[in-house]
């Protein structure tokens, strides 16, 4: 039996008061179940809506890519800069310390690499989804691709199905095959696609009328970085892209193969959260690579 003695009357019910109303500055997200919200409240920023994502999954494909040779040397000493991680369950588990305490985007399909062309994909068991404790799982989709384009749809689909029953959101991640243009019209149609079949957030590439790829894709997009361009150059990628409408970056390469990494993160976060210019983010870049 609970202690009842001094039990205090409670007193402040806030009557005539409206109840506290709540906004969740995730696009396409408000209606979405608590789990659900308070995963992507992990990954994006909750005052600017964005987030910069760190992504060194590329081993999956491309093996110890530059930069990812030993990610206990590289990537550890970024972790602490990042809002969230994309990485593979393999490097999760081997490499990165439990006690980061930072949201997990696991790169949840496999099957290709870069000795074949694209292969038809698996997908992870949710259940081991849970058991790491993700707040998302990334799932590959190539649209275009006549070969692997149903396979990988319904990978997504499946994806959906199973985040759905646990609250895990699904970022699609669109691929982009050899053929395919990288246009306005090919990225908006592959993001549409990926939330129309549920994604939650989309992984896209930037290009010349990227505000339409955003506007027409109700769920948030990030950009991916593409690969190694001069500090500046990535910079000005982000910025156009958050300018643009895109909800952050999940970006590798223009950071694990900088010259300075920490540094380039910092530089990236100043312009996703903070609007920083291009040229005040190299300033910044420039600035706390000398330190
Ligand atoms: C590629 O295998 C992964 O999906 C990467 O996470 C993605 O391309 C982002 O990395 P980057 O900025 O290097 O393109």
């Amino acid at each position: 039996m609970a202690d009842l003695d001094g039990l205090r009357e409670g007193h402040n019910y806030g009557i005539g008061v409206n109840v506290v109303s709540q906004h969740f500055p995730v696009k396409g997200a408000e209606n979405l179940p608590w789990g659900m919200k308070d995963r992507l409240s992990r990954i994006f920023n909750m005052k600017t809506g964005r987030t910069v994502m760190l992504a060194f999954d590329h081993g999956f494909i491309m093996g110890p890519t530059s930069g990812l040779e030993r990610i206990d040397l590289t990537i550890l000493p970024l972790i602490e800069y990042a809002d969230c991680l994309m990485c593979t369950r393999g490097i999760l588990r081997a490499v990165v310390p439990p006690m980061t305490n930072k949201p997990i985007c696991l790169r949840s399909d496999a099957g290709t690499s870069l000795l074949t062309s694209l292969n038809d994909n698996v997908l992870i068991d949710i259940e081991d989804a849970v058991r790491l404790n993700v707040s998302a799982m990334a799932v590959m989709l190539a649209i275009g691709e006549a070969e692997h384009e149903a396979k990988t749809v319904a990978n997504l689909y499946k994806a959906v199905d199973a985040g759905t029953r646990y609250g895990i959101p699904v970022m699609g991640v669109t691929a982009v095959g050899k053929d395919m243009a990288r246009d306005a019209r090919y990225f908006g149609l592959a993001s549409r696609i990926a939330a129309e079949n549920g994604a939650n957030i989309v992984k896209t590439y930037y290009c010349e009328g990227f505000e339409k790829v955003v506007a027409a894709c109700p769920v948030p997009i990030v950009i991916a970085g593409g690969k190694k361009l001069p500090e500046l150059e990535a910079l000005e990628l982000c910025y156009k892209a958050v300018n643009d409408g895109a909800a952050g970056v999940d970006m590798g390469r223009n950071v694990f193969q900088s010259e300075a990494p920490v540094a380039m993160l910092q530089a990236v976060k100043a312009v996703v959260h903070d609007n920083m210019s291009p040229n005040q983010a190299f300033e910044l870049f420039n600035e706390l690579k000398s330190r």
